[in-house]
C-alpha cells in the first residue's frame, strides 16, 4: 500500500529562522517519503534522494504548492546510498546550493527477509550494503560538514528490529542492530553541537516487503503486517525531533501500532 502525499496543512509551520536543509534518502516512497513531504511542507529545504527520479519528481510536484506557501521545497535528486561517491555529492552538491545541510536521515533501506537456510546470500549483501553502508556512507559524508559548520542532526531510521530477532529476520535484524549501534556510538562521540536521533518504526504502511522473494517469509507477513499504521505517523516523530530547541537531543523514539505487540 502506497499513501500519496498530497498538499496539507502542516502541524509545524516552520519561521525563517527555523527552516533547515534537510537531506532525506530513501525518499521515493514509504516513510521517507512521508518524511520528505512533511518537511518540505512545514517550511524546510528537502533535497530528497533515491533512485527512482520519476517517484521523486511527482512528490515535488505534488508537495510544490503547500511547500511554497509555507518558504519550504522538495528537490529531488538521483542517489544510490551504497554507492559512497554518490553520497559524498548528495551531501556536497545540498551543501553547494543551500550554503548549508542541518539534518540527514539516513531513511534508505530494504528487507528481503528468509529464513538463513534459505542461503538468498545476495540477499543478505544487499542488506548489509543499503541498510548499514548506505547508513555509514551517509555519516562520513555529512560528519565533517556537520563539524566545520559546528552543528548539525542525524537521524536514523532503524526499527523495532533493532531491538530483537524473528524467524526469518536474522539478517535484516542484525543491519537494524547494526544501524542502531553505529548511531548510539555517533550520539556518545559527536559534539553536543550535533545532535542523533534514532527513529525505530513498528509496522508501517510502505513498499519494503515487496522486496521479499521467499514464498514463506512472504506469507508470513501478510498477516504480521495487517495492521500497518501510516507513514506519516514517523515523519511526525522525525519532525518532533527536528523541532526541538538546540539543547534539546531526541535520543530514540520507537513508534508502532497500538496493535502491534
Ligand atoms: N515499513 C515498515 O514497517 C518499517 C518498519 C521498521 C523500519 N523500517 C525502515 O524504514 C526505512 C524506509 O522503509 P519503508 O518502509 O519506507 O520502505 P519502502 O517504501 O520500500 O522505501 C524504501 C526506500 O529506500 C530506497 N532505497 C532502497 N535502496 C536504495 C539505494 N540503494 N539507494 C537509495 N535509496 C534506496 C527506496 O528508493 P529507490 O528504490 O527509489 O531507490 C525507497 O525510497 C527502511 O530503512 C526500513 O528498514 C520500515
Amino acid at each position: 500500500m502506497t499513501t500519496q502525499h498530497t498538499e496539507h496543512t502542516p502541524a509545524l509551520d516552520v519561521t525563517a529562522v527555523d527552516r533547515k536543509t534537510v537531506l532525506v534518502t530513501g525518499a521515493s516512497s514509504g516513510i521517507g517519503e512521508a518524511v520528505a513531504a512533511r518537511l518540505a511542507v512545514e517550511g524546510h529545504r528537502v533535497v530528497a534522494g533515491a533512485r527512482r527520479m520519476d517517484r521523486l519528481q511527482a512528490l515535488a510536484e505534488r508537495t510544490a504548492g503547500a511547500a511554497a506557501r509555507a518558504g519550504g521545497v522538495l528537490e529531488p535528486v538521483r542517489l544510490d546510498v551504497t554507492d559512497r561517491a554518490d553520497v559524498a555529492g548528495f551531501v556536497t552538491g545540498a551543501c553547494e546550493r543551500h550554503g548549508r545541510v542541518d539534518v540527514l536521515v539516513a531513511n534508505a533501506g530494504v528487507m528481503p527477509l528468509s529464513r538463513l537456510d534459505s542461503l538468498l546470500v545476495d540477499e543478505w549483501d544487499r542488506m548489509i550494503d543499503v541498510n548499514v553502508r548506505g547508513l555509514l556512507h551517509g555519516i562520513a559524508a555529512a560528519l565533517p560538514v556537520f563539524g566545520a559548520q559546528g552543528s548539525g542532526h542525524f537521524v536514523t531510521v532503524a526499527s523495532v528490529g533493532a531491538h530483537e530477532v524473528v524467524p526469518t529476520g536474522a539478517v535484516y535484524c542484525a543491519t537494524k542492530y547494526a544501524a542502531w549501534a553505529v548511531t548510539e556510538g555517533l550520539r556518545q562521540e559527536c559534539d553536543p553541537s550535533v545532535r542523533v536521533t534514532t527513529v525505530s518504526p513498528g509496522v508501517v504502511a510502505s513498499e519494503l516487503a515487496g522486496t521479499i522473494t521467499d514464498p514463506g517469509a512472504a506469507e508470513a507477513m501478510r498477516t504480521y503486517r495487517a495492521h500497518a499504521i501510516d507513514p506519516d505517523a514517523i515523519a511526525a516523530a522525525v519532525s518532533y525531533a527536528l523541532s526541538q530547541p538546540p539543547e534539546v537531543d531526541v535520543n530514540e523514539i520507537v513508534v508502532r501500532p497500538s496493535r502491534q505487540r
